[in-house]
């Protein structure tokens, strides 16, 4: 179920007295951290009311083909595109003949024409309904154009007989759907990940800060819920939008980034620290704007912040740590010293002397290092880069644990 993690997955209930455990089947889903927007048709909601979805699966209920207000913020074709996966549990008769005849005449059957997304029926109804010459046609032609079943079981129905037909139990289904999803290198693991630049304030419009457009942390979380990660990226101020499929804590100051940092720690697998966290704080924030004086030079006290990737590494048991060193000069030299004085798993040096990488730019090269190796990833886009280093950190972590 591991492999739900960050899956969008669109649950379709169609009208049938198995619409009822679609309610169960949301709690799983979405317990096996997948997103799930339930879509009815208007027979659904005879059997089940929309409200119950909505408050298990924590998204608002799909009702209408033609609703505007759905279609000016997700509308049929958003939800087909959003979607990675379409499951239409209980699929009804009625329902499947309709998907197999290629009708768009509700939101259900036009969103199944419209999705790229592999799309899953847990067929159920009554077992001469199933057994049905028209039914069953349908199904060969539904398996065909690449439409999975999941069963339906075979045993006691609902109006008193027995045969094929019955819904699978939604444990069942859950299981079913989680395996059309391949496991990556994170599957299951918790990553928290630190970027951009931290801000200190002086008074109430000024702060020292670092250079830092946040780029390499956030290709970094990206990369991580591709592998199949969960994912908490505390950010300081950036130029960037909010990630899908992670949760973002915005924070200025270091202290902030610390707290953000420290929440939760319990369930972190792996933290991955890219921010550049200011090393000095001014020792007291003026509550006015500080006025210009006809003084020449103007004294600041600054005191030191938190080294935060350092606090994480000094918990116990502490999660998989790895930083960043970003050196102008004896890179390597310095980069494991940090690795030794912050105790951490694994840092990644970059050279920050050179203007075509680091910082602002959107290129990067790093030397990945370990207590025991050393290994050169060459400059290519920060995006890719991200890619290279998750599936290392991924490897690394793995071999850390596995003892
Ligand atoms: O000591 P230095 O700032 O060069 O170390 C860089 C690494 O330590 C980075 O991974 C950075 O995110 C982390 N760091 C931190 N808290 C600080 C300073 C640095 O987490 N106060």
């Amino acid at each position: 179920m591991q492999r739900l993690t960050n899956k969008q997955i669109i649950l379709g209930i169609t009208g049938g007295i198995a619409a009822y455990k679609s309610a169960e089947l949301t709690r799983l889903l979405k317990g096996a951290g997948a997103d799930v927007r339930v879509v009815m048709t208007p027979s659904a909601t005879e059997f089940i009311t929309p409200l119950t979805l909505q408050a298990l699966s924590g998204n608002p209920v799909h009702l209408h083909l033609l609703d505007a207000e759905a279609e000016a913020g997700m509308g049929h074709i958003e939800l087909a595109k959003w979607a990675d996966l379409v499951l239409i549990a209980p699929a009804s008769a009625n329902f499947m003949a309709r998907l197999a005849s290629g009708q768009g005449d509700d939101l259900l059957t036009t969103l199944c024409l419209a999705t790229e997304a592999p799309i899953c029926l847990a067929p159920a109804m009554n077992q001469a309904m199933w057994k049905d010459a028209g039914t069953q046609q349908n199904t060969e032609i539904l398996k065909k154009r690449g439409i999975k079943l999941f069963g339906p079981g075979i045993g006691e129905q609902a109006c008193g007989d027995t045969g094929p037909g019955r819904m699978l139990e939604p444990e069942e289904i859950a299981n079913n759907t989680a395996d059309q999803f391949e496991t990556g290198s994170l599957t299951g693991k918790t990553v928290f990940i630190t970027a951009g630049p931290t801000r200190e304030p002086l008074d109430p419009v000024r702060y020292i800060s670092n250079h830092s457009s946040g780029k390499m942390g956030y290709a970094l979380a990206e990369a991580a819920v591709e592998a199949g990660a969960k994912v908490k990226l505390v950010s300081g101020p950036v130029n960037l939008p909010a990630p899908a499929r992670m949760e973002r804590v915005s924070v200025e100051s270091a202290q902030e980034m610390l707290e953000a940092s420290l929440q939760d720690l319990s369930l972190c697998d792996i933290f991955i620290a890219a921010a550049a966290v200011a090393d000095y704080r001014p020792t007291a924030i003026s509550e006015h704007k500080i006025k210009k004086g006809s003084e020449e030079i103007m004294e600041l006290h600054l005191v030191k912040n938190p080294d935060i990737v350092a606090t994480v590494a000094s918990n116990s048991p502490k999660p998989f740590t790895v930083g960043f060193a970003a050196e102008t000069k004896d890179v390597l030299e310095y980069a494991r010293g940090k690795l030794e004085k912050k105790n951490l798993d694994l840092i990644i040096a970059n050279d920050v002397s050179r203007s075509d990488i680091g910082f602002n730019s959107d290129e990067n090269a790093v030397t990945v290092i370990s207590a025991t190796e050393a290994e050169e990833l060459p400059q290519a886009s920060k995006r890719q880069l991200a890619n290279r280093l998750i599936e290392k950190i991924a490897f690394q972590y793995k071999a850390a644990t596995s003892n």
